[in-house]
């Protein structure tokens, strides 16, 4: 099928790779000249295992381009709307600015029987919306909306072979037609067993507000109970083990720690907060207002966890953060949790460096007050502590004995609950875990 991807930004440039692996003909397009001329040239403008090898792959088939010009979408016969849903400044709500804007571009673009297809996290409604402006000016194409449900750091994987497909579609014909055309777009994973729902714009759109909600859910629940486990002196880690093992609760996202960030889960169910009160029913969702105090109170926890390891002022001590990522295998730093502590160890007066395999230069861009060291063994060397912030295999794996050579004091908060704490005490460090005796 011939594909036109709008927006290329993370979503919108691991789509147009994938569908191009599916055999598609696809256009990627992006108003961001840089990030088009980078992506021509088979260079990923963001960090994505998997996602250059599999760039150079379709490039060279010819089946994938890039352009800036919106009407390089003309003559496909589906259009992705990929384009971003950040959250307003000071507000909870999205800003729906790009979605509107490619939309309306794209409407110039439409011939008789297109299919546009919606995959931008959206506030309930959107869909709706766009698919009447959509019926004024090509009463013969159709809007379709398929959330994404990818993760960073598989997202080739999860954009290939994902747990499920979620088509909103309108009633009658025209969502037949929707349908099909994305059952086309998608024959290969369907044929391999992949899960297809089909539902009405709102449910649809409904689908991946609460699947990101229940998943934020999870993770301040069990962060909630590492801060009973701190009064108790209970095993937070041990506790989800145990409770994990009922299937019906599943021990995946109970990682407790310093919280979840990211682009995507903060301004999701803040998204979702804010349009079930234009809804009315806000009540509903009060839960996720907790789920966020929850999550923020995490990074508080870590910082004040810092100050009483540190001998309970942070005045000038030298704190190395390993990891500048939301999460491994990620360059992505937004709404991170590991920088937003770093910043306030560093406004309370503590010397802080942040170390990242890849993290470094987008973390740079919006802490810039930070002291940034992409060397291990440098940024550690003569700390007086080390907090694992982002679990990154290389600071998983660190040799206690080969660290405590290099600092100044054998102290670590260990934010991810991802060491041997057994192996760090016994090589002579004050080892603290989250929600751990
Ligand atoms: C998330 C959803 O998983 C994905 O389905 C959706 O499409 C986009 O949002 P992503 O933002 O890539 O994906 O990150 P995810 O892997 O969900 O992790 C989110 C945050 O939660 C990270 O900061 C991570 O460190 C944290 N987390 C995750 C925990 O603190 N504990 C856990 O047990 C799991």
């Amino acid at each position: 099928m011939r594909i036109s991807i709008i927006g290329c930004g993370y979503l919108g440039a691991v789509h147009a790779a994938c569908m191009a692996k599916l055999g598609h003909d696809v256009v990627g397009i992006d108003t961001d000249l840089r990030k088009i001329g980078e992506l021509q040239c088979g260079r990923v403008p963001f960090f994505e295992p998997g996602l250059p090898e599999l760039l150079e792959e379709v490039l060279g088939t010819g089946r994938l381009k890039f352009s800036s010009s919106i009407d390089d979408a003309k003559g496909a016969q589906v259009h992705f709307l990929c384009v971003g849903t950040p959250q307003r400044k000071g507000e909870y709500a999205a800003d729906m600015r790009h979605v509107d804007g490619a939309f309306a571009s794209l409407l110039d673009c439409l011939e008789p029987g297109n299919i546009v297809v919606g995959k931008s996290t959206v506030p309930v409604g959107t869909a709706a919306r766009l698919a009447e402006d959509l019926a004024g000016r090509h009463p013969d194409a159709v809007l379709a909306w398929n959330p994404e449900f990818l993760r960073e750091g598989f997202a080739v994987k999860d954009t290939l072979s994902p747990d499920r497909f979620v088509y909103g579609v309108p009633d009658g014909e025209p969502g037949a037609r929707a349908t099909a055309a994305l059952d086309d777009v998608y024959s290969t994973p369907l044929s391999l067993g992949t899960h297809r729902l089909v539902a009405d714009y709102a449910t649809a759109e409904l689908v991946k507000a609460a699947a990101n909600s229940f998943l934020a859910t999870k993770i301040s629940f069990i962060n909630a109970m590492a801060e009973v486990c701190e009064v108790t002196g209970a095993d937070v880690t041990v506790l989800a083990d145990a409770i994990g093992l009922d299937e019906r609760i599943g021990r995946r996202f109970l990682n407790a720690g310093i919280g979840f960030g990211g682009g995507c889960l903060p301004k999701d169910i803040r998204a979702f907060m804010a349009r079930a009160g234009e809804l009315g029913a806000d009540q509903a969702l009060t839960f996720l207002r907790e789920v966020d105090a929850i999550n923020v109170r995490r990074r508080l926890r870590a910082v004040e966890l810092t100050r009483r390891l540190v001998g309970g002022s942070l005045l000038g001590r030298r704190i190395t953060v390993l990891g500048a990522a939301f999460k491994p295998d990620s360059d992505d730093v937004r709404d991170s949790p590991a920088l937003n502590i770093a910043a306030q160890l560093q406004l309370q007066g503590a010397e802080v460096t942040v170390t990242d395999p890849q993290a470094i230069d987008g973390a740079r861009l919006r802490f810039p007050e930070l002291t940034y060291e992409p060397d291990t063994v440098e940024a550690v060397s003569g700390a007086d502590a080390l907090l694992l912030l982002t679990e990154w295999e290389e600071y998983r794996t660190l040799d206690p004995e080969r660290v405590a050579r290099l600092v100044r004091t054998r102290t670590i908060l260990d934010g991810r609950n991802v060491l041997d704490a057994q192996a760090w005490r016994t090589g002579g460090w004050t080892y603290r875990g989250i929600g751990k005796p």
